[in-house]
């Protein structure tokens, strides 16, 4: 569970029984965390509320998405951008006419694009069929004036075989322009962040925000020297854990941005209180270095009500359009269309290190799919927890044929409570890091600031290099892309390509060292290695492929390569 330090055990405890309960199932009488019974005695049951795949259609789909490139436009922008998607899927779209021998003919599909009540279409071409990604800019103008409410979108088409019509709608906001404070897209392509304010001249800048949650009453509101010295550690952003029931606390927030340090407004102890929501946005909304929202604070774990995080979403979203929500699920797969559903960034906060997976230290229980409560929902006890919670969010987000959401990583640097006997190492801290990257993670921010001096300073060397060019630049600017070393699983390795140039990560979660040669096999082939930014591993090139001898136990690299 995220409360993990003393320091907020009065904060939880004053939280902890909301929502107990008010999840529809069996079982309600018992306490509960992500749906299972966790005490000594009681039943295994299923905990309900699993995410499952849509039914699979007999034939083949041809799912045709379109979606705006970013989550708002402002009124001093020229140019806006559709993404359109035309996949071929076995859960959503219509069936698909044009076959040869039974295969889907990849072919061309026409369509143009309409803002609802204009007959000027903002967009007319083509996409190829099974193909994603594909962005067709237009005039933003053409939308009409900008305004609060989202213009309507649809867009409609007609394969060059005309055998197959099709159709899709969107919503795009074109916001009357933000004359104080910040302003924060997300990135509907690559999942993250573009902000403007604070330290950025007026500018969109792309961010990966990195940082911590951070405890507020004890050290960052005790005076800004502490403040500064998180940020010359190297962190550009801090989530500041308060109840924040007086609404925002100016003397540190003015200093944020003074520094243009950005932060996270944490509502976790007031979002299901409408009133205190209403009462708090307006006083948060304006600050130059606010990044986003945040409200439920594991909903799922706590069971706090299905529709909780929704009507907060509602409320905010109709009083500030200009940043997004955020969340964090702790649960494996504890009603995630619900909780989700309530937040534009999705957080995961797997625990893995110390833990024993299978028997709850403190309750003295079994723990599996069923019952129990062993600190880290349906985990192993592996650093490989962490990416496949990422992974797992993200097919459940499909699942829903809806639009991904980026996800963040929230890092342990804690110990204790009873479920986690020892801390994470630097090296297992930055191997959760890069498997979290590797895995989609868009953000980190970890549990809980001050953490130990060593942890601290982990965190602070590695934000100190994914936050700025050029990894910054791979980590937002595109999608990871998944590459396996045969024989070797427990390295894990992405790549991302930008222009000419690609980023490599490399992490093994092998505790000890593999005295092999590791030949990392990319789909193109690598002129030259540029940098390495992190790490000590020395790679070299062999027939245009990565190539080391032998990798120390739980190395950890970043490599920059010209194609
Ligand atoms: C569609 O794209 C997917 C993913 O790139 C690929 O695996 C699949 O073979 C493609 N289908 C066809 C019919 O080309
Ligand atoms: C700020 O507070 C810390 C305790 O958190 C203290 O050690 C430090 O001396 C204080 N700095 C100033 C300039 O007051
Ligand atoms: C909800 O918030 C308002 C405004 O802060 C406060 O007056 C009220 O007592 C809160 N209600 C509950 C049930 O906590
Ligand atoms: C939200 O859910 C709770 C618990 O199920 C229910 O009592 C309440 O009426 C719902 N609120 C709204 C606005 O739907
Ligand atoms: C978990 O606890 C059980 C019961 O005490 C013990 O048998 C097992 O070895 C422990 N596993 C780990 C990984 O500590
Ligand atoms: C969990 O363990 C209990 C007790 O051994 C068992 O009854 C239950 O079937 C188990 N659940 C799963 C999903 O294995
Ligand atoms: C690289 O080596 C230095 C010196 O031994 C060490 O301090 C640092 O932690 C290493 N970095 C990584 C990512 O392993």
């Amino acid at each position: 569970m995220i409360f993990s330090s003393v320091l907020f055990l009065a904060v939880s405890a004053l939280f902890a029984n909301v929502g107990l309960a008010q999840v529809a199932g069996t079982h309600t009488d018992l306490p509960r965390w992500c749906g299972k019974a966790y005490e000594p005695g009681s039943p295994s049951f299923d905990p309900t509320g699993e995410s499952i795949p849509p039914p699979a259609s007999p034939s083949q789909l041809l799912y045709v998405q379109v979606e705006p490139r970013y989550s708002i436009y402002v009124g001093s922008e020229i140019t806006g951008s559709f993404i359109v998607d035309a996949t071929l899927s076995k859960y959503f779209g219509s069936k698909y006419e044009s076959l040869i021998n039974g295969i889907p003919k990849l072919q061309e599909l026409l369509f143009s694009i309409y803002v609802k009540g204009s007959v000027l279409p903002l967009v007319v071409n083509s996409v190829q069929v099974n193909s994603t990604d594909n962005l067709f800019d237009f005039p933003l103008h053409l939308l009409g004036s900008p305004q609060l409410e989202p213009y309507s979108i649809t867009l409609s088409g007609v394969s060059l075989d005309g055998l197959q019509k099709f159709s899709a709608t969107t919503e795009i906001f074109y916001l009357p322009e933000k004359s104080t404070g910040s302003v924060t897209k997300i990135d509907n392509l690559n999942g993250g962040l573009l902000f403007r304010g604070a330290g950025t001249n007026n500018e969109f800048q792309s961010v990966l925000p990195y940082g911590f949650y951070g405890d507020y009453s004890g050290y960052f509101e005790v005076n800004n020297s502490n403040v500064q010295a998180y940020y010359d550690q190297g962190f550009n952003v801090v989530h500041l854990v308060t109840s924040f029931v007086d609404g925002p606390l100016a003397p540190t927030l003015d200093y944020l941005d003074e520094i243009g340090l950005k932060f996270i407004y944490d509502m976790r102890g007031s979002f299901m209180n409408l009133t205190s929501v209403a009462y708090q946005v307006p006083l948060v909304k304006d600050y130059d270095s606010f990044l986003i929202y945040y409200t439920g604070d594991e909903p799922d774990g706590w069971e706090y009500a299905l529709n909780s995080t929704t009507l907060a979403y509602n409320l905010i979203t109709s009083l500030d359009k200009y940043h997004p929500v955020s969340l964090v699920l702790n649960c494996q797969d504890f009603y995630y269309e619900d909780y989700a559903a309530g937040a534009d960034i999705v957080l995961q906060d797997t625990y893995p290190i110390g833990i024993n997976a299978t028997y709850s230290i403190p309750f003295d229980t079994y723990c599996n799919f069923t019952h129990g409560d062993c600190g880290c929902d349906n985990c192993v006890g592996s650093l490989f927890d962490v990416s496949n919670r990422l992974d797992d969010l993200a097919t459940y987000q499909e699942w829903l044929g809806e639009w991904r959401k980026p996800l963040w990583s929230v890092l342990q640097a804690f110990d204790g409570e009873g479920y986690w006997q020892r801390l994470p190492t630097d090296l297992e801290t930055w191997v959760m890091a890069l498997l979290s990257f590797n895995h989609g993670a868009k953000g980190i921010t970890s549990w809980i600031y001050p953490s130990t001096n060593a942890l601290d300073a982990a965190h602070g060397a590695i934000a100190k290099v994914v936050t700025k060019a050029p990894v910054e630049g791979f980590l937002t600017g595109a999608q990871p892309v998944k590459v396996n070393v045969e024989g070797l699983e427990s390295l894990d390795i992405a790549y991302w390509s930008v222009g000419s140039q690609i980023m490599a990560i490399v992490a093994s979660a092998s505790y000890v060292d593999l005295r092999v040669d590791v030949t990392v096999e990319l789909p193109f082939a690598v002129r030259a290695i540029e940098s390495s930014p992190w790490g000590n591993v020395t790679w070299e090139l062999v027939n245009g492929n990565l190539h080391t001898q032998g990798l120390a136990a739980l190395a950890t690299s970043i490599i920059i390569l010209q194609t």
